[in-house]
């Protein structure tokens, strides 16, 4: 049976590092609050560079370790929860980018849910034979809409910015995305959520209005914890038992990168035999939202901890509320 399988991934993070002690000089914080708290070190942040920019770089980088030129493309899906323009979005703008004029392009604006639903769209795809090549492309550019006041310290730690790009084919081979389950749940919508431009406001973009604070991100930090550390194990558990591999057979878990005390609690909360395998690098880049799955995947690929016909699960959970996971036969 046809199937989509992870051809190739490539990733950028801006070359402007910001580390714990350059936030201390910033709002009232430490380094030791930071670590303990999301063991996060360090995070890249953009400097003059823009959501589609990132991009570009990760998939100049995922077409050619996949043997592809732009035009082998047959359709881009782009998430992220900031394009260059608020719209259009990023989709079209990436087949300027990358000289494929014509080239179909969905946005997907799921927050770190955006590479599972990104995931299920593609797997839909290329399995009802619509499309061959599919370019997934995460890029995520947070740190402009942070707050770096005190009054912001417990959203504006978390969240760095970054890119990845997925390359994502069909095959007949013995491979590939086995199961993708996704959800959502918009009762917790403004438990983390990016007000403004805001249909409520008319209109939507005025000097009182971002004087209201409703220009940066927002979190209730503890409401997020709490339903993240049930939703992860719960959805994980349901793409395993939908595809029916054994838990003793995954080779690596790799959750979206919210935060070590969420990764942590959900190893604790699964099977000893996937507590093992739990990846993390949040400590290098912070929260990069729907960029850090397909990250953490490529380096776990670069630490040789991934190889063809390994069995790997993928989770998130983030604003929406939304989550998922996918269980891929690598
Ligand atoms: N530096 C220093 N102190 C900080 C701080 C910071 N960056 N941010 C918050 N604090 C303070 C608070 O003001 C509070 O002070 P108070 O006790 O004097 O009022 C204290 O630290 C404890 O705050 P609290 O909110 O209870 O901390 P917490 O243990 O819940 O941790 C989070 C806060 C945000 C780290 C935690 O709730 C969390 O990880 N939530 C999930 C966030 C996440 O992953 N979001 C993305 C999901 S995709």
């Amino acid at each position: 049976m046809r199937k989509a399988y992870i051809d190739s991934i490539g990733m950028y993070v801006p070359s402007n590092v910001v580390t714990n002690k350059d936030l201390e000089s910033r709002m009232d914080t430490s380094d030791e609050w930071i670590r303990e708290r999301s063991g996060i070190q360090e995070r890249h942040h953009v400097d003059g560079e823009c959501t589609t920019d990132l991009a570009l770089k990760a998939s100049e980088e995922a077409l050619e370790k996949a043997g592809m030129k732009p035009e082998d493309v047959d359709h881009i899906i782009f998430s992220t929860m900031a394009s260059d323009y608020f719209a259009p979005g990023g989709g079209p703008m990436m087949t300027r980018r990358l000289g494929i004029p014509g080239t179909p392009a969905l946005d997907i604006r799921m927050a770190c849910s955006g590479f599972l639903y990104g995931l299920s769209v593609s797997k839909a795809f290329i399995e009802s034979g619509a499309y061959e090549n599919i370019l997934l492309i995460t890029s995520e550019v947070q740190s402009v809409a942070l707050d770096f006041s005190t009054a912001g310290r417990d959203t504006a730690v978390l969240f760095g910015d970054g890119a990845a790009a997925t390359v994502i084919k069909a095959t007949d081979a013995d491979q590939g995305i086995l199961t993708v389950k996704t959800h959502s749940d918009g009762r917790y919508a403004e438990d983390l959520m990016l007000r403004t431009p805001s249909t409520l406001d008319n209109p939507f973009l005025t000097h009182e209005v971002l004087d209201k604070g409703y220009g940066r991100v927002s979190m209730n930090g503890r409401t997020v914890f709490k339903h993240a550390v049930t939703k992860f194990p719960q959805v994980i558990n349901e793409a395993l038992e939908a595809s029916g591999v054994a838990k003793a057979d995954i080779k690596l878990v790799v959750p979206h990168q919210a935060n070590l005390r969420i990764t942590e609690a959900v190893a604790n909360r699964l099977d000893l035999e996937l507590h093992k395998v739990v990846f993390s690098n949040i400590h290098k880049y912070g929260n990069t939202t729907s960029a850090s799955i397909p990250i953490a995947l490529y380096e776990a690929m670069a630490e040789g901890k991934i190889e063809r016909g390994d069995y790997v699960v993928v989770a998130s959970f983030g604003a929406g509320f939304t989550w998922g996971a996918s269980v891929i036969k690598w």
